[in-house]
């Protein structure tokens, strides 16, 4: 079994994102400068955008957290979205999900300039993903690619089952293996709430991508031997053992299936460090757009 290690390949390429931050700047160019729009006290969603915060600075970008009350009403964040769009500094911006209920999400995506939704969520880029045409590829999906990439896992010909039809992730991965592209060309099924016979499916799975939000999901009994697994899921399970209060867990059972792996994701340290260096990975792309 050999573990597919984000952090690793997530610290690579950061280290290569910095290299050509440094070159830009000694171009006299532009500092790539992301921003990040958090809408009330989610605790997952405040360490998600800290760390993305964090890893600007740690590739020597810019980066303007925008932290706005839980009560802030829908016309005021997209009054900050327009202020973001405008702002020629600005290379891109995400706006942290989910939302508070009393905030129309689909309208909030649609108000992010097309060319700084460094996130790929408006449906421009979306269907620009969808065409195979160059576009930002949402972060979570762009950087399972990456990862298979980076360990030549093949996926030519190869039977994927996507656990999930999330239009963050699910949707646009099975879109995305299904392509004619370098980790693509692959047979999709996507799978979701509604799927019979789940278990006949994900037997027959060469790579399974799992991204339901359900901890433990998958089991040894649902993969055959030497599958590849891609664990999307990271759930906050409460334990007083830890000095945080919880501990991760992702939407395999890692123990019982991982005897049976060629390769697999761990949780934490496998999709989830990824997601950070893609959306940096936009943000450069967009700013060198620009110039
Ligand atoms: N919430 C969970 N994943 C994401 C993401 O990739 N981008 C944003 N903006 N919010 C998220």
């Amino acid at each position: 079994m050999i573990l597919l290690d984000g952090k690793k390949t997530s610290a690579d390429i950061k280290e290569e994102i910095a290299l050509e931050v440094r070159e830009l700047k000694n171009n006299d160019y532009k500092t790539p400068h992301l921003a990040a729009i958090i809408v009330g006290n989610d605790g997952a969603s405040i360490t998600y955008v800290n760390a993305k915060v964090k890893a600007c600075e740690r590739v020597g970008f810019e980066s303007t957290l925008i932290r706005l009350p839980e009560e802030t009403n829908e016309k005021e964040l997209l009054n900050e979205i327009e202020i973001l769009n405008v702002d020629n500094d600005i290379d891109g911006f995400i706006v942290q999900l989910p939302l508070p209920k009393h905030i129309n999400e689909q309208k909030v995506i649609m108000a992010v300039d097309p060319s700084k939704d460094v996130d790929g969520f408006h449906p421009t880029n979306v269907g620009k993903m969808a065409l195979n045409l160059p576009t930002f590829i949402s972060a979570t999906p762009f950087g399972i690619l990456e990862l298979l990439d980076r360990y030549n896992v093949q996926t030519s010909g190869k039977h994927v089952v996507v656990l999930g039809r999330s239009h963050i992730v699910g949707s646009p991965m099975s879109i995305l293996l299904s392509q004619k592209r370098t980790v693509g060309n692959a047979t999709v099924t996507m799978c979701h709430s509604r799927t019979k016979n789940l278990k006949e499916i994900t037997k027959q799975a060469d790579i399974i991508v799992a991204a339901i939000g359900i901890p433990e999901f998958v089991k040894a009994d649902m993969i055959k031997d030497n599958v590849t697994i891609i664990d999307v899921g990271i759930t906050r399970l409460a334990d007083s053992s830890k000095k945080s209060g919880y501990r991760l867990v992702g939407d395999v059972a890692f123990k019982d299936v991982a005897d049976k792996c060629e390769f697999i994701t761990p949780v934490p340290g496998g999709v989830g460090p990824m997601t950070i260096a893609m959306l940096l990975k936009n943000t450069l792309l967009a700013c060198k757009r620009k110039t």
